[in-house]
């Protein structure tokens, strides 16, 4: 967490920008802050969760660049002038992303902690590309952990929201992305 009366040790801010759901910002982070760090502490952007803060729940996953990431996983200095979107970025002009929609249409959540990150994985790995059967979706899912057990309408959700997801994201060209979130989760190719 970057809290601002912290004792930084005399280490300063470094400034930066990032195109963040669209929009340009320009901002000044302590290398210690981590993306996940920077979008709730200090960009008040909470819909972003943390869950175990290392890596292995996906409850912060955001999509940097197009590609699924583990904010919690990276640090935000490393990615000055990247795209990133979060779940607040996702819907357009009031009208939600299809992949909202459709976990809001099949019930894919009880607590809805993990939701957001189910979220933007979904239109991540659907972006990917690989996975087509259901069998191939809860694979490329599996760094997705949801404690209330709602994946079996998790996985209807995203069955049914990925011709329209792919119409919207595109797929990357030869399946570019290596791992289901960059850097952090091995999938099979
Ligand atoms: S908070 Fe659990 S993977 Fe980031
Ligand atoms: S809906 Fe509660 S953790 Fe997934």
């Amino acid at each position: 967490m970057t809290d601002p009366s912290a004792n930084t040790g005399g280490i300063a801010t470094c400034s930066m920008t990032i195109m963040l759901n669209g929009e340009s910002r320009a901002l000044d982070v302590y290398p210690w802050t981590t993306l996940l760090d920077l979008l709730r502490e200090q960009l008040d952007l909470t819909g972003t969760k943390k869950g175990c803060d290392h890596g292995q729940c996906g409850a912060c996953t955001v999509l940097l660049n197009g590609k699924r990431i583990n904010a919690c996983l990276t640090l935000a200095i490393m990615h000055e002038d990247a795209e990133l979107t979060t779940i607040e970025g996702l819907a357009s002009d009031e009208a939600l992303h299809p992949m909202q929609a459709a976990f809001v249409t099949h019930d894919a959540f009880q607590c809805g902690y993990c939701t957001p990150g189910q979220i933007c994985s979904a239109v991540g790995m659907v972006a990917e590309g690989r996975a087509q059967s259901a069998d191939e979706i809860r694979e490329q899912m599996s760094g997705n952990l949801c404690r209330c057990g709602a994946y079996p309408n998790i996985l209807a959700a995203i069955e049914a929201a990925m011709p329209e997801t792919r119409n919207r994201v595109g797929v990357f060209e030869s399946g570019a992305p290596s791992g289901g979130h960059d850097g952090v989760r091995e999938v099979k190719p």
